[in-house]
């Protein structure tokens, strides 16, 4: 039996005694990235090193990063699926390519010191080339010398193998993936079929050479990289012979809550108590996070809701008849002794699932009649699904999964002007963020970002300098910043922290980007997000020099950012609101 802990250890060590250096997991929520709403994948917090930028550790990384994925929410249920995820994996940013990333995937995995998973149960799959790029023959040379025999190596399309990126455009490349043959009692065929199910993914090393822009081109990268993820999860449940991802540490405790809570036995009921572990865990690292997201209808406070509601809508059909969600949270938090952010945030995960599950549980019941009576029509209007939604809190796709359920169909496309008519924020829905083809790195997020570090040091001159970031996100429209104060700000405050922030834009301050040891940055005053992990060494953005009688602004951040403050134009504060208790949010502009 192989533990969550041990095969981490196992993972880091191994890396770093191939001289790549540890760095934290990042935030569920990416910062300034605006085309997503998690982090995928653990390449997404890389994504200015794999473009280029010089990475403060250096060329070598590793690291375990929590990852929300919703794309395949549907399919949690079965054995293999989840919300929430953990990956394992190393990069080369520039550094080592295809010879070392696939020597090092094939040493961890065989070797007696580290998974000592016998050569016989491995295949591997290779992106079989098109007009983007040519077939990868040097993958399977060096899979070839490793003693992979011919037979066990398939060369797949770019839906199979090739990796990225994880918005609209960005970073990506080739990929060769790792399966492992998982049945006990039978032996693995000479020839690799990867459609047999016998045959698992393990592993993936991505050659990240390309960066796909805007025009769905593909750019050869300065630099050639390796990206590469091994779920936590799936490769427990496979070095431990397991059936199943549910029956590892993982999740187990949490299995068993629910059975004791629903008294219903996980066999027999597997997709129910799979949802809900599911669901509830992803919940739990959610509003674990520090961003302080609570369920709302926007952005990831939609996904979150989503989840929740769903979790409890599975839990009544078990039977469940109280609210068992903080039951469950609470066996959760447990399992993951190493995220002290989920400790730390203990009350306000448990506080925020109370709320919801007690919001939810007063329309449900009505609104599943309500959905009943619907349903004899054969059709779910576009107006119906809003009023299931508006007056029954039913998220569209719940509506669109009962719908399902009874062989009807939902008006989509009337919903969507529904919606529309209703709220001005279609735009920030799931969906709609997914699909906005913003630009990362375009000017206006740039000046934005810089913006947002004048109204984090303008807040605390005005205010008080206990103000402390609790969160941060931009799209090419606006910036959005939370924080930590008491009260609604008074029309003076707010027209007060405009003017400083347009003052230091007119003094054409320099904005200075330095790379330093993290203890260096925190003693020179550098202002860091409460709670956020950081490496060793950080980079640090300074706005106005000695020369302008001492920096007007010192932050921990990536970047990327304006090299001059005269280059955002003119600030403007557009909204100051309530987010939770004690927590405010401004959003500005830049016109
Ligand atoms: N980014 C790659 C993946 O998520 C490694 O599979």
């Amino acid at each position: 039996m192989i533990t969550r802990n041990e095969l981490i250890k196992k993972y880091i060590d191994f890396f770093k005694s191939k001289h790549h250096k540890h760095i934290p997991s990042s935030s569920l929520i990416p910062e300034n990235d605006p085309t997503v709403l998690f982090t995928t994948a653990g390449m997404h917090p890389l994504v200015p090193y794999l473009l280029g930028q010089k990475h403060p550790l250096g060329s070598r990384l590793v690291s375990v990063q929590k990852c929300i994925r919703t794309g395949d929410i549907d399919e949690v249920g079965d054995e293999v699926h989840h919300t929430f995820f953990e990956m394992l994996g190393n990069w080369s940013l520039g550094d080592y390519f295809k010879e070392e990333a696939i020597s090092y995937s094939f040493e961890f995995l065989t070797n007696k010191k580290w998974l000592a998973i016998p050569k016989e149960k491995l295949a591997v799959t290779c992106f079989e080339g098109d007009k983007d790029s040519s077939k990868d023959i040097d993958s399977e040379k060096i899979w070839l010398s490793l003693g992979i025999p011919k037979e066990r190596i398939a060369f797949l399309p770019k839906e199979d193998n090739w990796w990225g990126p994880a918005g609209n455009s960005g970073p990506c490349g080739p990929d060769t993936e790792m399966f492992y043959w998982k049945s006990n009692s039978k032996k693995p065929p000479k020839k690799f079929d990867p459609k047999d199910e016998n045959w698992v993914e393990i592993w993936n090393d991505v050659f990240m050479e390309y960066n796909k822009d805007k025009s769905e081109k593909y750019i050869s990268l300065s630099q050639k990289n390796v990206d590469t993820g091994m779920g936590v999860e799936r490769t427990l449940t496979i070095l431990n012979g397991l059936e199943d991802n549910y029956l590892t540490e993982c999740f187990l405790p949490i299995i068993k809550e629910i059975e004791k809570i629903s008294g219903k036995k996980y066999k027999g009921n597997e997709k129910e108590i799979r949802i809900i572990a599911d669901h509830l865990r992803a919940a739990v690292f959610i509003l674990g996070d520090e961003k302080s997201i609570s369920p709302s209808n926007i952005g990831q406070g939609y996904v979150l809701r989503r989840i929740i509601r769903r979790a409890i809508r599975y839990g009544k059909q078990l039977g469940i008849k109280e609210n068992f969600t903080v039951k469950v949270a609470k066996t959760i938090i447990p399992i993951y002794s190493d995220y002290d952010e989920i400790h730390r945030n203990h009350k306000f995960i448990c506080e925020q699932l109370e709320l919801e599950e007690n919001k939810f549980s007063e329309t449900l019941e009505k609104g599943m009649k309500k959905f009943s009576e619907i349903a004899v029509d054969k059709i779910v209007s576009g107006k119906e699904a809003f009023l299931l939604f508006q007056s029954f809190g039913f998220p569209i796709e719940f509506t669109q999964e009962l719908a399902d359920e009874n062989g009807i169909e939902v008006d989509l496309d009337e919903y969507n002007i529904e919606f529309k008519k209703h709220q001005d924020l279609s735009r920030s829905t799931s969906a709609g963020v997914f699909k906005s083809g913003l630009a990362d790195e375009s000017e206006t997020t740039k000046k934005l970002h810089t913006a947002t570090h004048l109204l984090n040091e303008a807040l605390r001159k005005i205010l008080g300098n206990e103000i402390a970031q609790k969160g941060s996100n931009i799209t090419p429209e606006r910036l959005r910043f939370d924080f930590n104060f008491p009260r609604k700000l008074t029309p003076e405050e707010i027209k007060k922290v405009e003017d400083l922030i347009n003052e230091q834009i007119k003094l054409s301050l320099p904005v200075i980007r330095e790379e330093m040891p993290l203890d260096n940055a925190l003693s020179s005053g550098a202002q860091s997000e409460f709670g956020n992990k950081y490496p060793e060494v950080v980079s640090v953005y300074t706005i106005g020099s000695q020369k302008n009688k001492g920096w007007f602004s010192k932050e921990i951040c990536t970047g990327p950012h304006v090299n001059n403050t005269s280059d955002i134009g003119k600030f403007k504060i557009i909204k100051e609101e309530s987010v939770a208790a004690g927590i405010r949010r401004i959003k500005g502009i830049v016109e």
